[in-house]
């Protein structure tokens, strides 16, 4: 009688019903510190190793970037540590563009908490960027006007910030301190810059929340006697970049205004509608911060 053949492990593995399992299981994106490593080799290959400066786009901002200034683009699929954006409003590519002598990263779409990323995730442009040797953060956003005297349209510089999000990001050290850095020279020559190109920018703070409703009346009620703008991101990335040592100008566009008297119906769509309408007002202010950004230490 001839031998019974024996099964090959490699045979009896794949008809594992564990490995069938595991086959359909969606890609668990877990940052390691090689995977944010080979993205910043894979852009400093691509783009070179002479940048200044990381932006980081919010709702509706990455069209504030005039297709003349772009240098070069790779998509987010193509860098190993950047997962997918799901919100609309972003865009998923990785764009070098350059201001004058400056050539900065933009981040066309944004890793918010709320989509299901970890705090990873949700920092790891600014991670790229760090070890790209970047020392300049611009981040912006879209948010709610708080301060009665906004309007939807208005862009506000962020001078200070308040965390409600109950996500802390602290390196290794307790009890750091939290004073915001902000370099005050940066944020009067933005100003400046802006106004003489007719552009007013105002200045506040900015309350973020982990999101994704927007606030009941009472919230707004709440939320006004703390802070002039509310969102729901760039506190991580804020407290990350501060924690690298980088300098960080932020900055909302303020799309749509709360009160605490009217109910509030305030819809996605009108966030983007007014980016889009104040999108020449973003680029000014964007170039403004890139142009006026400190030399680097
Ligand atoms: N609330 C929170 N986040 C926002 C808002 C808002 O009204 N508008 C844009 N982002």
């Amino acid at each position: 009688m001839p031998h019974k053949k024996f099964k090959p492990a490699k045979v009896r593995a794949f008809f594992c019903p564990l490995k069938v399992v595991l086959l359909f299981m969606p890609t668990i994106h877990i940052n390691t510190f090689t995977s944010v490593q080979d993205s910043a080799d894979i852009l400093r290959q691509e783009f070179g190793g002479d940048i200044e400066l990381v932006v980081i786009a919010g709702s509706g901002v990455y069209k504030a970037i005039s297709e003349q200034s772009i240098v070069n683009r790779i998509p987010y699929a193509k860098i190993p540590a950047l997962t997918t954006t799901s919100v609309q409003g972003h865009g998923s590519d990785v764009v070098l563009v350059r201001f004058g002598s400056k050539y900065v990263l933009f981040f066309t779409g944004r890793f918010h908490y709320y989509e299901g990323n970890t705090i990873e995730q949700v920092v790891a442009p600014i991670r790229i960027a760090s070890l790209l040797g970047i020392q300049q953060t611009v981040l912006t956003n879209a948010a709610g006007g708080l301060n009665p005297a906004f309007k939807a349209g208005d862009v506000m510089l962020i001078n200070d910030v308040v965390n409600m999000t109950g996500l802390t990001i602290s390196d290794t050290k307790r009890f750091a301190s939290q004073d915001t850095k902000v370099v005050r020279d940066w944020y009067d020559e933005t100003e400046s810059y802006c106004l003489a190109r007719g552009v007013k920018v105002l200045s506040g703070s900015y309350v973020a929340l982990t999101g994704p409703c927007y606030e009941t009346r009472a919230e707004v009620r709440y939320y006004r006697k703390i802070a002039d703008a509310i969102g729901m991101s760039t506190i991580h990335e804020y407290q990350f970049a501060t924690m690298c040592g980088m300098n960080v100008l932020s900055c909302s566009m303020i799309t749509n205004t709360l009160t605490d008297t009217t109910v509030q119906s305030i819809t996605h769509n009108e966030v983007l509608e007014t980016a889009e309408r104040a999108r020449g007002k973003m680029s000014v202010v964007i170039e403004a911060a890139c142009v006026n950004a400190p030399k680097l230490r």
